[in-house]
């Protein structure tokens, strides 16, 4: 087993993609990657156990059931890539069935170093397997990736949990079509879709009894702070779930309880919020089954099988580069 990890330096980005969120004319907003700090990542890590919020736990049943399958409709040799590994505990399973057939090599591409050190940590008793992890943004990693493959080895990129769902709909065809331009043809992706469900069931999952979501909203204000110096006083928000219909999503906001100005001296800032105005920080979209068909069409893949949870609606999905 060998594991390694590959760093860069971000404050610079993160004050600059803040500074644009919060000046930008209309609806304010912070990009939703940077909701996962240390500590965002482990309120994550709870939110998965949580019984309102199963799609975690539609995903790992998925992965566990099918693991055998899904590994036999790979092309080998193969390495297998993740995009955004969170924990670590979904993969096991098919590292593991991965492994009893051949020597693994596995790249996390994660920009949480404690999320990569978890699944690092988590991983690393498998046998067969060699880790090296990028601390990296997805695509930049994949490259990294890329660039690593020795002559005749097939990548499978895991991308799980609906993080697709993250990213609109137009980007996130466009998402997959650069990830497909750095395969080959053969190559594979595994990706994870939340399906949609009732109003009640996604505000319920987005807005749990205990709090954990809000506090997993606002802890991105407390980075904020942490990081870049701000003076946010996280008692004057709120956090707000919300339906977007026309979306097919459900949006996360802020809500400021006051008229307020914030200071941001490491982005040389001074934001103003009305009463109620809203800093919009994630949206997640909720798919039909035979969408991700069209989706994986348009961005170059063919989706080979569908395999799709009886509790939790949810599907994972087996894309072939074309
Ligand atoms: C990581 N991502 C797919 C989660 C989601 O459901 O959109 C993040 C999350 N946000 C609130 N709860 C969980």
């Amino acid at each position: 087993m060998l594991v390694q990890t590959i760093t860069p330096n971000t404050t610079y980005e993160f004050a600059a993609e803040v500074s644009a969120g919060l000046t930008k004319p209309g609806q304010k907003e912070l990009p939703s990657k940077y909701l996962y700090d240390d500590v965002g990542s482990a309120l994550f890590e709870v939110i998965s156990h949580l019984p309102e919020y199963g799609l975690t736990r539609a995903d790992e049943r998925l992965l566990r059931r099918h693991a055998h399958d899904i590994v036999e409709r790979l092309a080998t040799p193969v390495a297998v890539a993740e995009l955004g590994s969170g924990s670590g505990r979904k993969t096991r399973h098919i590292l593991e069935a991965l492994c009893r057939r051949q020597r693994t090599a596995y790249y996390p591409i994660e920009i949480s170093p404690s999320a990569l050190a978890m699944c690092e940590r988590e991983l690393s008793d498998i046998d067969s397997i060699s880790i090296l992890g990028f601390e990296r943004e997805y695509l930049d990693g994949l490259l990294e990736v890329a660039a690593q493959r020795r002559s005749g080895q097939h990548l499978c990129v895991l991308f799980l949990g609906s993080t697709i769902g993250n990213f609109d709909r137009p980007a996130g065809t466009r998402f997959l079509a650069e990830v497909r331009r750095i395969l080959q043809p053969g190559d594979s992706l595994l990706l994870g879709t939340d399906l949609e469900k009732s109003s009640a069931q996604l505000l319920a999952a987005y807005d749990d009894e205990l709090g954990v979501t809000a506090a997993f909203n606002l802890n991105l204000l407390s980075r904020i702070n942490r990081e870049l110096d701000a003076d946010f006083d996280l008692a004057q928000f709120e956090h707000v779930a919300r339906i977007n219909h026309e979306g097919r999503s459900v949006e996360m906001h802020l809500r400021s309880l006051s008229r307020q100005t914030v200071r941001i001296p490491a982005a040389g800032l001074s934001v103003q919020f009305l009463e109620g105005e809203t800093i919009w920080t994630e949206s997640s979209h909720k798919y039909s089954h035979k969408e991700v068909f069209e989706m994986a069409r348009t961005a170059g893949f063919r989706c080979v099988v569908q395999w799709i949870d009886e509790q939790w609606p949810f599907a994972e999905n087996l894309l072939i580069a074309e």
